[in-house]
């Protein structure tokens, strides 16, 4: 029998070492204080997260990508990361999550966002884990440190690029990689559908407000609002990036025009209690993993 989405039981995993609680609320704070277009988005994803509806790139694929980071860094005893983007503090939690399962590697990481909200968020989980971090305020086309990264971890910013920026901003990103470094980059595409099926959005919107009203009514989350205005605020959120989706089969070659050389790319499914929720024509992610030549 299909479960209704609404009463869904499916959650989203927790895969780093955030105190999500927390980090929400902080996060609410923040995006009042210092978030201008971006507010619903910064606002709203902790909150997702804490309440185990909302992916974001650190959620998916969990294992795979903790996978792609030991690879990356395998046989480094310093890693230079660069988060290109970051919405909040999930990939420095990726870092903290990294360190925890190999043991014994030196981790510099900078954040660059141009919103002061996630560069918060990723200031206090460091501090909480006893990490130094480096965050810059500052749009990342004008970003320069060349030659300085590792690894540069950018998932899904490249949905703010309209067709003819992503390539010259992906040359770019490409010149922040020291040599032998890696970039990972996520992005969306359409996934393809054998036959049209029901617009899985009112579904999910659906299973996320009824959560929020359950764990509010619980009192499981700190959210300084009704539940109403975090809903209206969930179908709203998105207002700043481009409805760009890239078909996986250009994925390769956008990143080999952009000089760099794709070594794998792993899409990345929904489980399938997920895909239950979003239905067959949802909007599905891969991540790229590419070296310099
Ligand atoms: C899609 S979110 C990152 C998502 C999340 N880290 C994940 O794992 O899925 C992209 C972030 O990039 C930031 N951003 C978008 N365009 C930017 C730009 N040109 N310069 C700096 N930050 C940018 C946004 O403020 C947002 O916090």
């Amino acid at each position: 029998m299909t479960q209704d989405p609404a009463v869904s039981s499916f959650r989203f995993g927790k895969p780093t070492r955030e105190d999500l609680p927390r980090l929400a609320r902080l996060g609410y704070d923040a995006a009042i204080a210092h978030c201008g277009a971006c507010r619903n988005y910064h606002m709203t994803a902790p909150y997702l997260r804490a309440m185990g509806t909302g992916g974001i790139g650190v959620e998916f694929a969990w294992d795979s990508q903790m996978d792609v980071l030991v690879r990356a860094t395998a046989g480094r005893r310093t890693v230079r990361w660069l988060m290109a983007g970051a919405a909040d503090a999930g990939m420095t939690g990726l870092v903290s999550g990294l360190a925890e399962t190999v043991p014994g590697v030196d981790h510099h990481v900078t954040i660059v966002d141009r919103c002061q909200t996630p560069l918060i968020l990723s200031r206090a989980h460091a501090e909480a884990e006893g990490m130094a971090v480096e965050t810059i305020l500052g749009d990342l086309r004008q970003f320069h440190r060349d030659r300085a990264f590792d690894v540069v971890l950018m998932h899904f910013t490249t949905i703010f690029f309209e067709d003819g920026e992503l390539v010259p901003f992906l040359r770019h990103a490409a010149t922040w990689l020291a040599p032998g470094g890696t970039m990972i980059a996520g992005f969306l595409h359409d996934r393809p559908s054998p036959e049209p099926s029901t617009p899985p959005a009112a579904s999910v919107n659906e299973w996320r407000s009824a959560v929020v009203r359950a764990e509010m009514a619980a009192g499981r989350i700190d959210l300084p609002e009704d539940a109403g205005t975090f809903i209206a605020r969930l179908e709203r959120r998105n207002p700043t990036r481009t409805t760009r989706r890239v078909p996986v089969a250009e994925v390769a070659e956008i990143v080999r025009a952009a000089g760099l050389a794709p070594r794998e790319i792993a899409l990345l499914p929904f489980a399938d209690d997920e895909a239950a929720l979003w239905g067959a024509d949802c909007r599905q992610r891969c991540f790229v993993v590419a070296t310099l030549p």
